[in-house]
């Protein structure tokens, strides 16, 4: 995976993936990046100028539409050398829908990503029409440029790419898998500050410990999450069974009953 990064500070992204897991998945070669300076393609020489006053009035100033094509146009130059697929264009904006983690999956399956780093109170809507194929917001709030946004992006997808996590920083186990986020963890020792680890998990029986998690991730996706609880319960509510001659819930049905009083089923199949 190759992220190209249109941004007037470089600088900014270099030093923030070049550190700790996208810095070894960088020298190993999994990912690379490119952070292009807007500036270079700005047609004022001297003063490198890329940003103007605002049509219609307005404070602030706006980024211009030739310096950011011009450097969008370099950067396809240097795609097209290596791929024939035109890349995404992805505008890093609170404007935009918001960035989860089924985005990043979808992501990580191209191989050339660009970002668009927007500063002072915007960019010259005509450049975004020509290049922009989408627009992604971090969330609701308002930061002082793209950079941050684009580096947590780029962070989010790179660890999905194959071979950038080793097996045991398993991208697989984690939270928003599902809907659930993940079980509680503990290290030694096996009791700190009067608390002990919860005995299940030095049993030994490896199915108990899976139905143990699997319940705490239920539980505290419920506590802290209950727009993604709702949504693992609808994803996982069973099937009625054709005759209630089984007797014994599913670990499923068993979580549910506990968190909602009955074992909901499946609307369908009431019909
Ligand atoms: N630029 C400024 N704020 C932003 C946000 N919340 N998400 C993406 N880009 C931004």
């Amino acid at each position: 995976m190759n992220f190209h990064v249109m941004t007037l500070f470089p600088e900014m992204i270099e030093q923030g993936l070049s550190n700790s897991i996208t810095g070894r998945a960088k020298d190993k070669g999994y990912i690379s990046f490119d952070a292009v300076n807007i500036r270079d393609y700005s047609a004022d020489n001297k003063h490198r100028k890329v940003d103007d006053y605002t049509y219609g009035g307005g404070a602030g100033m706006l980024m211009q539409a030739q310096p950011i094509y011009d450097c969008f146009q370099a950067i396809s130059a240097k795609i097209k050398e290596n791929s024939e697929k035109a890349p995404r264009v992805i505008y890093v904006t609170p404007q935009g829908s918001v960035f989860n983690q089924t985005m990043a999956q979808e992501l990580a399956q191209e191989d050339n990503l660009v970002f668009l780093c927007g500063h002072y109170e915007g960019v010259d809507e005509r450049v975004l029409e020509e290049i922009v194929t989408d627009y992604i917001s971090i969330g609701d709030y308002v930061l002082t440029g793209g950079e941050l946004p684009a580096m947590v992006m780029i962070d989010a997808i790179s660890r999905l790419v194959p071979g950038v996590l080793n097996n045991d920083e398993s991208a697989e186990t984690e939270s928003f898998n599902n809907n659930l986020l993940e079980y509680p963890q503990y290290s030694r020792p096996e009791e700190w500050m009067g608390k002990k680890v919860p005995a299940i998990l030095m049993s030994g029986d490896h199915k108990k410990v899976d139905e143990w998690r699997l319940e705490q991730s239920v539980i505290r996706t419920k506590e802290r999450r209950p727009d993604l609880y709702e949504k693992w319960l609808e994803e996982n509510k069973p099937e009625k069974p054709k005759n209630r001659r089984r007797k014994k819930l599913t670990k499923i049905e068993e979580i549910i009953q506990k968190l909602e009083g009955a074992v909901l089923y499946r609307e369908e199949d009431d019909k």
